[in-house]
């Protein structure tokens, strides 16, 4: 482990332009720096280095961090392998402090499992290149199924003859620890037999290219033995987190924005070859959860492609509502009847292929409405039952732009009205959410897997509270502008000392709006505005850099944004609130005024919503004849109008009749 001390020189040494130069070409646009955008396809570059603030932001596909995240999500780094390599580069040297035991020991049987595994490759490499049978049998099976030799050693294939113990004998021989090779599955429990033998061998590689695993397929037709068999599950090898074809497929998945996902190890194989390489194979089971993390963290945009039967897909597709939960574009292609992704890039060729993808390539949810509805004709029970499933699926959309186009899409397709569907989806959603804040309430602070390589926070944080995993978007609602201001004013100058009176930014904000700290429009910007008010309460220290380095991602998403954006106005806070805009950036300079300004619209607005509710009530005790709550109420409104008002006046406001 590193050193917290060591963490901070790492982080304070590392200068994003210059990692951000041994990766990208980049040249001067004003204050910043510009180039190609190293993680989506581009001919213009959006792609953003803002040296001051040490962050990048990428305008065209939105990916934005600091020098660590920018390692990360280049090169597939760990948080602390990131750390190493900027160490390396700053030659800061890092003494790494010691591990428990428990983690020591291991670190050490999983490089020790590596060593064997790797050892096994070059063993069924041998085989496969070397031997008469090898060639003879095996090398000439993967040429006869259209393989390249380039291909054959990019994947690591390889042959295990149909021999009792030629590995077991072998790795004796070279020294290796029997207790390792059956652990790794290569060998029998006794110790007496090879595990894989008679078959062709496809290496199944992590996300950094190490080999974790080996399936191995018979070159028998007898059907009443497996085709397949793997490797075991072994601390190197956790198959719900694996994807076959990942290592190969990082880079073009990044550079083509999508994920195309087929079933088999030949289907990767072939694809790959015929010069479509962002290709993973689920590898004959549904998608489970760590899978399409490890998608989502490349891409958002996933195809899927079926070879099966229209009944076979359609169990397929009740598995992809957890890839609509993690919001995922998903789109279906259907192959030809009796075609796999392999069978037919052989027989039609990659440029035709290709052709048929995109010709192809379908909405998940609108294909899954059709292909439902088609079934359902004229049933009307059913036809209920339908449209509760796909709503199911809606439901876990968590963007609700997008909801809202699909909702629309459906209610044609299905021919009911868009207003039924909304109210059914919100219902879901709502018994979701209500879910999830029961579980959140019974287990606090359970970390997500996502969250398990992010750094542990070097002071004790205010304890995050459970949200809902709302995604930010550009429209807002409501008070949603005036708030972001607000959190925009925290996050670029929480620590600005006021010189006026003593007090930084972020005081002066969160003490005046204590009392509205629950009433946040937009529950991310309510749950920052707690967690920043909380950490004030501690006397603890406010920055950029404890925001961008924030363990929650969305908090490190929105941070970059605010940072990276020019200041945005409300498109009707002028005719709203007569504010002149004066078409500027906001001036680091001119903080003071900009925060008591934000600060003022905000509580306007809040108070506004007040007068509201009080007028709603108002006109019940109106109706139901009570005078003396009418009379209380009115006092009470005249109350909020005077404070509105007054602030109003103060903040140099106009207020415009309603
Ligand atoms: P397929 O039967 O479609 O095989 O299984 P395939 O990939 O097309 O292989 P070829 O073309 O016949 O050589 C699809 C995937 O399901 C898993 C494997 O990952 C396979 O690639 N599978 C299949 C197994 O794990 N075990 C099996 O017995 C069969
Ligand atoms: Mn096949």
């Amino acid at each position: 482990m590193i050193p917290p001390k060591t963490v901070r020189d790492i982080l304070d040494a590392a200068r994003i332009e210059e990692v951000v130069e041994d990766f990208v070409t980049l040249r001067k646009r004003g204050v910043n720096l510009i180039g190609l955008c190293p993680f989506h396809h581009e001919k213009t570059p959006s792609f953003n280095v803002n040296p001051a603030r040490n962050i990048f932001k990428c305008f065209g596909c939105g990916k934005g961090g600091d020098a660590v995240t920018f390692l990360m999500e280049l090169e597939g780094f760990t948080y602390p392998d990131a750390l190493r390599w900027i160490a390396r580069k700053y030659r800061i040297e890092v003494e790494e402090i010691q591990q428990s035991p428990e983690y020591i020991a291991e670190q050490q049987l999983a490089e020790s499992l590596y060593i064997v595994n790797d050892f096994a490759l070059q063993h069924f490499q041998d085989q496969l290149f070397e031997t008469d049978e090898g060639k003879s049998v095996a090398l000439s099976y993967f040429k006869k199924r259209g393989l390249r030799e380039d291909t054959i050693r990019a994947f690591g294939l390889g042959y295990a003859p149909d021999q009792r113990d030629l590995l077991l004998q072998r790795a004796k021989t070279a020294g290796h620890n029997l207790e390792l090779l059956k652990k790794n599955g290569l060998c029998s429990q006794d110790g007496t037999r090879d595990f894989f033998r008679g078959r062709v061998m496809f290496a199944i590689h992590n996300l950094s290219g190490k080999v974790a695993a080996f399936a191995g397929r018979t070159m028998s037709s007898d059907k009443t033995i497996p085709k397949y068999i793997n490797s075991p599950e072994t601390e190197i090898y956790v198959k719900n987190k694996t994807l076959y074809g990942a290592f190969q497929a990082k880079k073009a998945i990044r550079k083509q924005d999508e994920c195309i996902l087929v079933e088999g190890y030949m289907d990767v194989i072939s694809l790959y070859q015929a010069g479509i390489e962002n290709v993973v194979a689920s590898s004959g089971t549904s998608l489970t959860e760590g899978q399409l993390q490890l998608i989502k963290r490349n891409t958002s945009n996933l195809k899927i492609l079926y070879d099966g039967d229209p009944a076979g897909v359609k169990a397929a597709l009740r598995g992809l509502d957890l890839a609509l939960e993690q919001d995922l574009n998903v789109k279906i292609v259907l192959l030809p009847e009796g075609e796999d992704p392999d069978s037919y890039v052989q027989k039609i060729g990659s440029e035709a292929f290709e052709a048929y993808l995109s010709r192809e390539s379908k909405d998940f949810i609108l294909f899954k409405t059709a292909l439902l509805l088609e079934e359902t004709q004229g049933d009307p029970v059913r036809r209920a039952g339908l449209i509760k499933d796909i709503m199911g699926s809606i439901a876990r959309i968590p963007d609700p732009i997008k909801r809202g186009t699909y909702l629309r899409e459906c209610a044609a397709l299905l021919e009911v009205s868009e207003q039924v569907l909304h109210e059914e989806t919100n219902k879901l959603i709502v018994a979701a959410l209500r879910k999830k804040a029961d579980r959140d309430a019974r287990q606090p602070g359970a970390a997500s897997d996502s969250q398990a390589e992010m750094p542990p926070p070097d002071v004790p944080v205010p304890a995050w509270e459970p949200g809902i995993p709302v995604r930010e978007k550009p429209v807002q609602r409501g008070d949603e502008f005036q708030e972001r201001d607000l959190i925009r004013l925290l996050v670029q100058y929480g620590d600005q000392v006021l010189p006026e009176e003593n007090v930084t930014v972020a005081e002066l904000i969160l003490a005046d709006i204590e009392e509205s700290l629950g009433d946040f429009d937009n529950p991310l910007y309510g749950r920052i505005a707690r967690e920043c008010h909380a950490h004030l309460v501690q006397q603890q220290p406010l920055s950029q850099a404890y925001f961008i380095n924030h363990e929650q991602p969305e908090v490190r998403e929105l941070a970059i944004d605010l940072l990276s954006s020019p200041w945005e106005y409300s498109p009707n806070w002028e005719s709203k609130w007569n504010f002149p805009l004066q078409n500027q950036k906001m001036p680091d300079v001119n903080f003071d005024t900009d925060a008591r300004k934000a600060l003022s619209v905000f509580k306007i607005r809040k108070l506004n919503k007040l007068l509201d509710t009080n007028k709603a009530r108002l006109k019940a005790a109106a109706l139901q004849g009570d005078e003396k709550s009418e009379r209380n109420l009115l006092q009470i409104n005249m109350k909020i109008e005077q404070a509105r008002n007054k602030i109003a006046k103060e903040a140099g406001i106009v207020l415009l009749p309603k």
